[in-house]
């Protein structure tokens, strides 16, 4: 074979084995971009709500009604392919905060995310209707965050 049609193919093939890895972890980082990102805008939208409930800002139906309706619709995302295997805390240390048991003892974290998506989908049907019942259903969705951090998050 031709010493430079060779080089080239040698070169070609080394890309590969080098470019697999680290394009496995650009998607894993991206993953878990997207959960982070998810959890921020649950963070966003409750703090809202829980303001009004604590009596900090002043209660306004629309502005309730929209918080909890986006808590309920980010609570129904389909999140699969934000939690790879493989991207969990001991796997890849200071990338993220996801507990490898996330995984481990699958389905218990299909089980919070969807008490989650019950307690958002409730308080997303009386939010609007005055301050009490929006008090009246925030309390399950501030434990349903709580039901699944203890098990699955890493303290910080
Ligand atoms: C089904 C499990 C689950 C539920 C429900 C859940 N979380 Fe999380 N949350 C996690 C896990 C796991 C992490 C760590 C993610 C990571 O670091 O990859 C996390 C991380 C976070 C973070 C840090 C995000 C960052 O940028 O690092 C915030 C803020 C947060 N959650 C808020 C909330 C709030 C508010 C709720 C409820 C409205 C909630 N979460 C519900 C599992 C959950």
């Amino acid at each position: 074979m031709n010493r430079t049609l060779k080089t080239a193919i040698l070169a070609v093939a080394t890309m590969g084995f080098v470019a697999a890895p680290v394009f496995a972890d650009k998607a894993a980082e991206k993953a878990i971009g997207a959960r982070k990102a998810q959890m921020q805008l649950y963070a966003f939208n409750i703090s809202h709500l829980g303001a009004m409930a604590k009596g900090e800002v002043d209660y306004d139906a629309a502005a309730a009604s929209a918080a909890a309706n986006n808590l309920a619709a980010l609570a129904a995302l389909n999140g699969m392919a934000m939690w790879p295997q493989g991207t969990d805390s001991t796997a890849m240390p200071g990338k993220t905060r996801a507990k490898v048991e996330a995984w481990t003892t699958w389905p218990k974290i299909g089980e919070a995310s969807a008490a989650m998506k019950k307690a958002s989908a409730d308080l997303a049907l009386v939010a609007g209707d005055g301050l009490d019942a929006l008090r009246g259903g925030i309390g399950d969705v501030g434990k349903s965050c709580g039901g699944c951090h203890k098990p699955f998050r890493d303290e910080e």
